[in-house]
């Protein structure tokens, strides 16, 4: 089919992603333009599918044919299968589910040849990591570590996925026509192609088994009021396993987990935290190193594979995570739908209005095409992501237990009138958005919660102080002045910053 599509007119064969790609490419050789081709569609429509193949038809045109050893083409293509394993994930609508985003930019030299290229990504879903349903499965990483050979296992003390808290919330472990043992094999021959090293590697896989073992660890009452201990024995267990693998001190571990310190001018607190809030410190520490670990790889992949600083001319591919509306519908589907609705209309914009005002200034006689514009979801979702970060700071202050019934009353009462806002009639916390590919319907319980993005400071110190250097590099020592608090910022507003722009 590449042969066939090669050079072919556009319109000439069939549709294909391959006739696109070519379009992108002699425009690229011919006229020395630049193009993004963005990919869209609803979850499970094959975006991911179809960037592979795109990328596997520009290496086609622009790769060495022959040429030994990895190559830039090479190791783009296999930056897939590493990137995938730590950032897909199986879902009630794709059992591949994209959980980030990715922009992937192939640069070209002045031949036409691939000479370089860069992978930028946007925001891993990082409640998954802590946080799954039935049907679904936690990201592909842990059961494939998990499928690892004996050694292996033995040497991250791992055994059946089932007997991990953050696996065996949902029932699902295997996935049809999918081998983990294999898919294990295959992530670690990728990571070699793209140039992560055996050493990295081995400290890769100890942070992915660290996470699992931390996910165990239970909390029960302690003798103080609202303080608590390791629960028992097969926790204490745990406990010592994640230090092992992060190599840092036991005692700061149990500490960072069941203390927080609080700095007031006049003097520092350390106050126990119950049992509740000690689980929420543990999936915290989960979340933020599981995304540090994926930010490093995205930029040991962008290292390896290496920048071509003199490119002019070069070919991007926009594979994002597609619209989903599932049973229960939380933040993280909030944004991925904003995402889409920008996406949405950045497609009405180009393929309706701008054509057809083409049309009219040329005078020609065509009939008008009707589309809905969408600026007004994406003006209510702006609006209600305000309305999230407006009743965060205030609640922190006043009411801390009723924040999320005052955050929908306060949307039922501002959107009252806006008819992409529906106030479902039996629920009191949840709302309604009428988007561009139909309704969803939001549960408001854990949006405020969701919405913070900050690393608690004790879990920062304890792990910059780790001997292992590539957990200490996943958490290089803030700068001076925010190291005494922990910093909030909303990643919903990090969102619109990344889609806006
Ligand atoms: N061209 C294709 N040929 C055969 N199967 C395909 C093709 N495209 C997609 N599929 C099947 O559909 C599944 C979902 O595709 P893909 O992961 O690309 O969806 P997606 O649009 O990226 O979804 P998400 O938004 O959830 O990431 C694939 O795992 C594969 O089984
Ligand atoms: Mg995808």
């Amino acid at each position: 089919m590449m042969e066939q599509y090669k050079g072919a007119g556009f319109g000439e064969l069939s549709p294909h992603v391959f006739a696109v790609a070519d379009v992108a490419y002699r425009a690229m050789i011919n006229e020395g333009k630049s193009n993004s081709i963005l990919v869209s569609g609803e979850s499970g429509a094959g975006k991911t599918e179809t960037t592979k193949m795109l990328m596997r038809y520009l290496a086609y045109l622009g790769g060495r044919s022959g040429v030994e050893g990895r190559t830039v083409e090479q190791q783009v293509l296999e930056s897939n299968p590493v990137l995938e394993a730590f950032g897909n994930a199986k879902t009630v609508r794709n059992n591949n589910s994209s959980r980030f985003g990715k922009f992937v930019e192939l640069q070209f030299d002045k031949n036409g040849r691939i000479s370089g290229a860069a992978v930028r990504t946007y925001l891993l879903e990082r409640s998954r990591v802590c946080q799954i349903s039935n049907p679904e499965r936690n990201y592909h990483c842990f059961y494939l570590l998990c499928a690892a050979p004996p050694e292996v296992r033995e040497k991250f003390k791992l055994g059946d996925p089932k007997s991990f808290h953050y696996l065996n919330q949902s029932s699902c472990y295997a996935l049809d026509g999918v081998d983990d043992a294999q898919e294990y094999l295959a992530t670690i021959r990728a990571m070699d192609v793209v140039g992560i090293s055996e050493e990295e590697q081995e400290a890769i896989f100890s942070v992915v088994a660290a996470i699992l073992h931390l996910g165990n660890i239970d909390f029960s009452k302690g003798a103080e009021v609202d303080s608590s201990i390791i629960k028992d024995e097969k926790s204490r267990f745990h406990l010592n396993t994640t230090a092992e693998l992060l190599q840092c001190d036991v005692k700061s571990l149990e500490n960072a987990l069941i203390k927080r310190v609080m700095v007031t001018p006049e003097e520092i607190i350390t106050r126990a935290l119950d049992p509740v809030a000690a689980v929420g410190s543990r999936d915290a520490l989960a979340k933020t190193i599981y995304s540090r670990l994926f930010d490093w790889l995205v930029d040991k992949i962008n290292i390896s594979i290496g920048q071509d600083p003199n490119s002019k001319q070069l070919i991007g591919v926009l594979d994002i995570y597609g619209f989903e509306s599932f049973k229960f519908n939380s933040f993280e589907q909030f944004c991925i739908n904003f995402t889409n609705e920008k996406l949405q209309q950045h497609f009405n914009q180009h393929v309706f209005k701008m054509e057809q005002e083409e049309y009219t200034k040329e005078e020609i006689n065509w009939s008008y095409i009707e589309f809905v514009d969408n600026q007004d979801v994406l003006d209510l979702i702006e609006k209600v992501e305000h309305c999230c970060l407006t009743c965060f700071s205030s609640s922190c202050s006043m009411f801390p237990r009723s924040t999320h019934e005052t955050f929908a009353q306060k949307l039922f009462q501002t959107f009252k009138n806006n008819k992409r806002f529906i106030k479902p009639k039996l629920s009191r916390t949840s709302f309604t958005i009428s988007h561009y590919a139909g309704e969803v319907t939001y549960l408001a319980d854990l949006f405020l919660d969701k919405n913070k993005d900050y690393v608690v400071a004790e879990h920062q110190d304890l792990l910059t102080a780790s001997k292992c250097p590539f957990v200490a590099s996943l958490f290089p020592p803030p700068a001076e002045e925010s190291s005494k608090s922990s910093k909030f910022s909303s990643i919903g507003s990090r969102f619109k910053v990344l889609v806006i722009h």
